[in-house]
Order: C-alpha cells, then structure tokens, then sequence
C-alpha cells in the first residue's frame, strides 16, 4: 500500500443522444404543462436514446472522449467500473460490452448499481484501487438509458428523466492537494420502495402479466424522495466540508446530482451556497441518473468553470435508498 497517492482526474468526457423531448412534446403525451414542470423540476427538455443508443454505446462515446481528454488510449485501461440502473443487459455487465467496444483488452470491469449515487460510490472504488498503487489508469462511468425503463403514461415520472452518459479517467499522482481527497457513502435499504423496478429480476421474473401490469418501468413516490434527498443532500454537504476543513468560500463548484432544481436550491442555500456555486444543467439534461454528474462535471470542466485547481464538490442521492458525496481537487 502506497499511502502517498491520490487518484487525479486525468480527463473528462460525455455523450448524449441528439434526440431531444421537450416539454411542449410532453404536453401531447400526458396530462401536464411546460408551466408545471419548469417549476417543480426544473426540466425543459431531456435527450432521449434513438433506436441505435443504449448504455454501452453511449458509455462508449464518453468513454472515448474521456481516455483523448486524458491522453491515453483505451488499451491502457486497467479497470472499468459502470455505474447504471440501466445495464446493456441483466448479463453480461454493459461494462463488459464497453471494454469489447472500446478494446481495453487488460481492464478489470463491472458494473455497479447505486441509481443516482452510483457515479459517486464508483469513483470512491476507483480511487482506492489506484490510491493502495494496484491500478493506474481507472474509467470511471455513468451510463443511463432510463427512457426505457420510464412510463411514459406516469406523469409523476416520467417528466423527469433523461438519457446519456459521462465518464472519468483516474491516474495516480503524487500531490497530496490534488485528485479525489475524501469520499463518503451511504444507504438505507428501508427506503427500497421510494424508488424502484418491481420486475424483470429474480423476485418477480417476467411474465405477460407483469409487462401487462406496466411492472418493468420505474415506479416512484416522489413527496417521499423529494424529502429525503433535501436531508440527506444538505448532510452530504456538510460532512464533505467538514472531513475537509473546508468553507462554502473554500469550493469553487458544487457538482450535484441533478435531482429536481427545487431540491438542489433548498439544499444549497441553506449551508451558504449561491447558485453561481452549484452547477445546474437540468434544464437540458433532466435527471440522468448516475450519468447526470460526469455530464454535469465535463461540462463544467469543457466551458471553464472549473480547472486545475479548483475544488469541487460532488454529490448524490438516489434509489435504494443511496447517498454519497465526494471533496475532489481538479
Ligand atoms: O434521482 C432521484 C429521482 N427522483 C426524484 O428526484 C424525485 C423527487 N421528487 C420530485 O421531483 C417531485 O416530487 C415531483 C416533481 C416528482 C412531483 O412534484 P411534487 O411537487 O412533489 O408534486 P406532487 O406529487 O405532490 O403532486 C402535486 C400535484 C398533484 O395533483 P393534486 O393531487 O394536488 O391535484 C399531482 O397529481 O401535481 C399533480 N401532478 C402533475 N400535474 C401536472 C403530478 N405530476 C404532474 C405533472 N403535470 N407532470
């Protein structure tokens, strides 16, 4: 164990599908309004995969980006870890679907299911492996196709979700005020039904009854979740600050988890952040799911909000129920 590294984030990269569903779209779909959801999500429009997207193609494409931002090839990879709720398939992995795609012939792969924390939870992972000296190169992804798994009949729902996918490269390095400095992670299997996919798994397999009961899209209690993740948020906040020793004056971004822009004000605000401090991409992205932060980070890198040396705060909330935030130096 070497105790002097850190994992850098050596590039950022990110894909979503060109096609887009607006709220005007939705409004032909369901019973809602623009009006309606601008004001409680946040959500103007959402890309949506087209019929030749899915997880792993989209994870590719930020993938790709991700190793050129990093100036290594694929081949140099020595692990991939997937984080998504909406894998290629149920077996394999989509992360054994990316390394075949991508030709990262020597990575140890695997998938990871944390819904909305799972970026966070697989940055944590990546970083110890290269932190104790056994990897040098990590990619680090989140990937989500939940337009298939969403009810489009559920306006509960179904006006929150977006597809795409972003991705980290992870190198060591030896400064100590530079890569992923603390992380933490949390879950409460209580909350399993806040959000979740009653079938298609081992508890309830598929069956015609179960895709005529609309039991393989997501279903969500969204008063339930729209609390928890302001509490929990506002916590994961407070303790990445003080593991840190740092102030609100002290980060430069806080990268959130796109949740519900209501709940990124309240949960921000409160602790002393401006918005000019929170990156907000809702608007166009919508909830993305795991996908939503290293799309949200390699805007905020590719646009100039943030660069070597800014600190950044990352965090997330999500089914199971999860939660986990990190304090990373850029
Ligand atoms: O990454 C984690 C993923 N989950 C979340 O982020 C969910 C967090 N929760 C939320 O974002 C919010 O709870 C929602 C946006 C999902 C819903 O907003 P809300 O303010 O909690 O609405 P509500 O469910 O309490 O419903 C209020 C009213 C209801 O009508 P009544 O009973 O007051 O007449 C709903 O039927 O709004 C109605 N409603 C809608 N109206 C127009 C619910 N969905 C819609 C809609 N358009 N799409």
């Amino acid at each position: 164990m070497n105790n002097s590294l850190r994992a850098a984030i050596a590039g950022v990269g990110a894909y979503v599908p060109d096609k887009i569903l607006t709220n005007a779209d939705l409004e032909r779909m369901i019973d809602t309004s623009d009006e309606w959801i601008t004001k409680r999500t946040g959500v103007k429009e959402r890309h949506i995969a087209g019929d030749g997207d899915s997880t792993a193609s989209m994870a590719v494409e930020a993938s790709r980006r991700a190793c050129e931002n990093a100036g290594i090839e694929p081949g140099e990879l020595d692990m991939i870890a997937c984080a998504t709720i909406t894998p290629e398939t149920l077996c394999p992995s989509s992360a054994c679907y990316i390394q075949r795609d991508l030709g990262a012939a020597k990575a140890a792969v695997f998938d990871l299911s944390a819904a909305c924390s799972g970026f966070v939870y697989s940055l944590a992972i990546a970083s110890r492996f290269i932190e104790a000296g056994q990897f040098k190169n990590c990619l680090v992804i989140g990937a989500e196709t939940l337009s298939r798994f969403t009810d489009y009949e559920d306006r509960g729902s179904c006006i929150l979700f977006g597809d795409g996918a972003g991705a980290v490269v992870l190198k060591p390095t030896d400064q100590d005020a530079k890569g992923v400095q603390y992380t933490v992670m949390h879950a409460d299997g209580n909350g399993w039904d806040f959000i979740w996919l009653p079938a298609g798994g081992s508890k309830m397999p598929t069956s015609q009854q179960t895709v005529t009961d609309r039991l393989h899209y997501l279903k969500m209690r969204g008063r339930d979740v729209y609390k928890f993740a302001i509490e929990k948020m506002q916590w994961l906040l407070e303790d990445c600050m003080k593991a840190c020793n740092l102030t609100p004056d002290d980060v430069d971004l806080v990268v959130p988890h796109q949740v519900n822009i209501r709940i990124l004000k309240s949960a921000t605000e409160k602790l002393g952040f401006p918005m000019d401090k929170v990156y907000v991409n809702i608007d166009r992205f919508g909830n993305t799911s795991a996908a939503s932060i290293p799309i949200a980070l390699d805007e905020a890198v590719r646009t100039g909000r943030v660069g070597p040396g800014s600190t950044v705060l990352l965090i997330a909330f999500g089914a199971g129920l999860t939660w986990a935030g990190a304090v990373v130096k850029l």
